[in-house]
């Protein structure tokens, strides 16, 4: 099969190495990066330290509001499946790049494979929400990444193309844990000694659009006992400079640039907490056995939560010093999302899908 997989935000260059890598056994791909992260922290180091091929094509839409933004990507992936003619479009997660080359596949008839289906916050103010719900009405393979997710598929009335596959940042995460505590030298460059400091990140439209929430969740993590080193996404700069949050952030917290993969998975494995609005760095910290404190009031890992190794806080000042100083949750870790061999089912599936008529 030929297969245009679609990529454009950091966490889907982290999604797209394994299965691409897998994929690229026995299929074709064209891969495709939308352009819509192009800050070299936040796409350029990805392709420079994973094993993901080049793109083939980037697109180069950049930043915009989310209709001139989704608009421009579904012009080049529209005339990038006519030319190209693929059998199958590939996206990932619930970015508006995710949403764009779902409607395209949707409207010109490759098939649709999305990976990372079936998962719901529950909260549509949320764009990812709404991008998540819409691109599985329209996908004809369905690659969840847990039971949960396909129950909840099959209760909005999908029942056909799901596949049970894990969750493929799992098989991400267990190749770079063991490049990164070999290589990476992020600790001893920040002065930090392992578990003695809390990671932050903060990207959520919820919580950097909104000058209160940001100001609580700063006050919060500065709160912390322990330092916080918070690589911070360049939207999240601009808004703790335009609500007049630098200063405070800057002297209570370790202020730094995102970093890479390597450096950002070897912080996670070694902080005693995380603090994150991240839908990805949930996940990444469970399977790290790094407890996490979700600065939003709702997750679509919802999992994580029930077994206690995340814990939901919303954008509250006490509730964040709170969940930052509670002790480590006890008990075995269950496994939630799969065996870390993800890439290969997604694999398999596709395989399936090569031999059925949709
Ligand atoms: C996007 C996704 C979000 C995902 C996140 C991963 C949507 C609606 N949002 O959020 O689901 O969790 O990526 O990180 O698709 N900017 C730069 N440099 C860049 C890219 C962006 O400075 O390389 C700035 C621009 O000011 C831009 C802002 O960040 O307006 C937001 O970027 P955008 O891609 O729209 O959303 P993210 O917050 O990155
Ligand atoms: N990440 C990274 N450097 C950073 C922050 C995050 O490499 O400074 C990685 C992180 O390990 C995860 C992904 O980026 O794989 C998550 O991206 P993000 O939080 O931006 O998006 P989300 O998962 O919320 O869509």
């Amino acid at each position: 099969m030929k297969v245009l997989s679609v990529v454009g935000a950091r966490p889907q260059f982290v999604k797209a190495f394994p299965v691409s890598e897998a994929l690229r056994r026995e299929h074709t791909e064209l891969l495709v990066h939308t352009g819509q992260h192009y800050d070299e922290e936040l796409s350029g180091v990805f392709f420079e330290e994973l094993p993901i091929p080049e793109p083939d094509h980037n697109l180069g839409v950049g930043s915009g509001s989310h209709a001139e933004q989704t608009a421009a990507m579904m012009q080049g992936l529209e005339s990038l499946v006519d030319t190209t003619d693929p059998d199958a479009v590939l996206v990932y997660g619930d970015t508006n790049s995710t949403l764009a080359g779902a409607l395209v596949a949707a409207k010109r008839r490759p098939a649709l494979i999305h990976v990372e289906a079936g998962l719901r916050s529950g909260d549509r103010s949320m764009p990812e929400e709404v991008n998540r719900v819409l691109t599985d009405h329209v996908s004809d393979l369905l690659c969840v990444p847990s039971a949960r997710a396909r129950t909840q598929l099959e209760r909005e009335g999908i029942d056909r193309g799901i596949y049970e596959t894990g969750d493929v940042m799992y098989d991400a995460i267990r190749y770079a844990r063991t490049v990164a505590t070999e290589h990476s030298t992020v600790l001893a460059e920040l002065g930090l000694d392992p578990a003695e400091y809390v990671l932050a990140t903060v990207h959520r439209a919820a919580n950097t659009d909104d000058r209160d929430r940001l100001g609580r969740i700063v006050s919060g993590l500065c709160d912390s006992r322990i330092p916080v080193v918070f690589p911070a996404h360049p939207r999240t700069v601009d808004a703790l400079h335009r609500y007049g949050l630098y200063d405070e952030a800057r002297e209570g917290l370790e202020l730094i640039d995102p970093v890479g993969y390597l450096d950002f998975v070897r912080l996670l494995d070694g902080a005693a907490r995380v603090a994150t609005d991240s839908g990805g760095v949930q996940k990444e910290a469970f399977y790290l056995e790094t407890p996490c404190v979700t600065l939003r009031e709702t997750t679509e890992w919802t999992e994580t939560v029930d077994c206690g190794w995340n814990v939901l806080v919303g954008a509250d000042r006490a509730a964040i010093r709170d969940a930052l100083a509670a002790s480590r949750p006890r008990g075995p870790k269950p496994d939630l999302y799969g065996n870390g061999q993800a890439a290969e089912r997604i694999v398999e599936a596709i395989d399936d899908l090569s031999g059925s008529d949709r």
